[in-house]
C-alpha cells in the first residue's frame, strides 16, 4: 500500500487494469467531445461576433451531411463503450468457478467476516494471492458498500438481500477496504484491512483458527437447534419441502409463480416462510424473524448448501 498521497489506488487484482483502461477510455472520449465542442464554441464566437468583419451571405440553411456525421459518430463511439463496459460488467458479476468463498455481514460501522473453516475476523480480511475469492454479503441494518479501491471491486451491502461479488489479488500487501455507501454517523469510519497473503501464508493463518467449528458445522447445529431438520427431513412424517440441492433450483409456488431459488430465496423462506409458498405444500412453517441474526441464517445457507444430493426420494407427486 502506498503512504503518502497518490491520485490512482495501487492495481492489484486481475480486473483492476481493464477497469481502469475502461476509466480512462470514458474520461479520454467524453474529454475529447468536451473539447471539440468548446473550441468550436470559441471560435465561433470569435470569427462570428457582432463587429467582425466576416462574409456573411450564402449562409447555408441546412448541413444534413454533417448533422448526420455528429450524430451518428458520438452514438457510435458511446455505445460501443456501453458494450465494452456491460462486458467488463457482466464478467464481476458472473460467478467463477472454485472462487475461496468468504461470507460478509455488515452493520454499523464494522465489518464481520468469516472464513469457510470458522476463522471470524473484524475489519480485516485475509486472502491469498492468485486465487479467486468469492464474497458473498448481507448487512444487519442499513445498506453498505464493499469497496476495496485496490481490488475495483464495489458492492452494496443491503439488508434482508444476498450481494455477491469477486476478485483475485494479484499483490501481496494491504489493502483498504471502506464502506462507500453513507450508513449513519460513523460511517465515514467503517473501514478495514484487506491482507492479501502467499498461498502458504494464508493457508498457516487459516490452520491457526481450525478449533472454531466451521461455518457449515454451524450451520447444521443451528438447523437441528430450531428444528429445522424435523420437518426437512426425507424421513418426516411433515411434508415440507426437499432442501438439498436447492441453491440454483427452479422453484415453482402456490398461485403459479416460479423462481430460481438463491440465497435471498432462503433468507426469506426463514424469516417470513409465508411470502413464497412452494407449490404443494401447506403454509405451515414457522416465520424465525428475530430469533436468527445474519450471521446464523448466512451459516444455514451453508449448511443447506453443502447438503448432499442422495438418491432421491419420491415424496409427492409435485416434485
Ligand atoms: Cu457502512 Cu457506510
Amino acid at each position: 500500500m502506498s503512504s503518502g498521497f497518490s491520485l490512482f489506488p495501487s492495481a492489484a487484482s486481475v480486473t483492476a487494469h481493464r477497469t481502469d483502461t475502461l476509466c480512462f477510455a470514458l474520461v479520454g472520449f467524453s474529454t475529447l467531445i468536451a473539447f471539440i465542442i468548446t473550441a468550436v464554441i470559441v471560435v465561433f464566437c470569435i470569427r462570428y461576433r457582432r463587429n467582425a468583419r466576416v462574409d456573411r451571405h450564402h449562409a447555408p440553411t441546412d448541413a444534413k451531411g454533417l448533422e448526420i456525421i455528429w450524430t451518428l459518430l458520438p452514438l457510435a463511439v458511446f455505445l460501443g463503450l456501453f458494450v465494452w463496459a456491460a462486458r467488463d460488467f457482466t464478467r464481476l458479476y458472473r460467478p467463477v468457478p472454485d472462487a475461496l468463498p468468504v461470507y460478509v455481514v455488515a452493520r454499523q460501522w464494522m465489518w464481520k467476516v468469516e472464513h469457510p473453516n470458522g476463522r471470524r475476523e473484524v475489519n480485516e480480511m485475509h486472502v491469498p494471492a492468485g486465487q479467486p475469492v468469492r464474497l458473498l454479503m448481507t448487512s444487519q441494518d442499513v445498506i453498505h458498500s464493499f469497496y476495496v479501491p485496490a481490488f475495483r471491486v464495489k458492492q452494496d451491502v443491503v439488508p434482508g438481500r444476498y450481494t455477491a461479488s469477486w476478485f483475485e489479488a494479484t499483490q501481496t500487501g494491504d489493502y483498504h477496504l471502506f464502506c462507500a455507501e453513507y450508513c449513519g454517523t460513523r460511517h465515514a469510519r467503517m473501514t478495514g484491512r484487506v491482507h492479501v497473503m502467499a498461498p502458504e501464508d494464508y493457508a498457516e493463518w487459516l490452520d491457526a483458527g481450525a478449533d472454531a467449528p466451521r461455518i457449515v458445522e454451524r450451520g447444521f447445529d443451528l438447523f437441528r437447534q430450531h428444528g429445522c431438520a424435523g420437518c426437512h427431513h426425507a424421513e418426516s412424517s411433515v411434508h415440507a419441502p426437499e432442501l438439498a440441492g436447492l441453491i440454483g433450483r427452479e422453484v415453482h409456488l402456490e398461485g403459479g409463480g416460479r423462481l430460481i431459488a438463491d440465497e435471498t430465496y432462503i433468507y426469506d423462506s426463514i424469516i417470513e416462510p409465508d411470502k413464497d409458498i412452494v407449490a404443494g405444500f401447506d403454509p405451515i412453517m414457522p416465520a424465525f424473524k428475530g430469533q436468527l441474526d445474519e450471521e446464523e441464517i448466512m451459516a444455514i445457507i451453508e449448511y443447506i448448501r453443502s447438503m448432499p444430493l442422495e438418491t432421491p426420494v419420491q415424496r409427492s407427486s409435485h416434485d
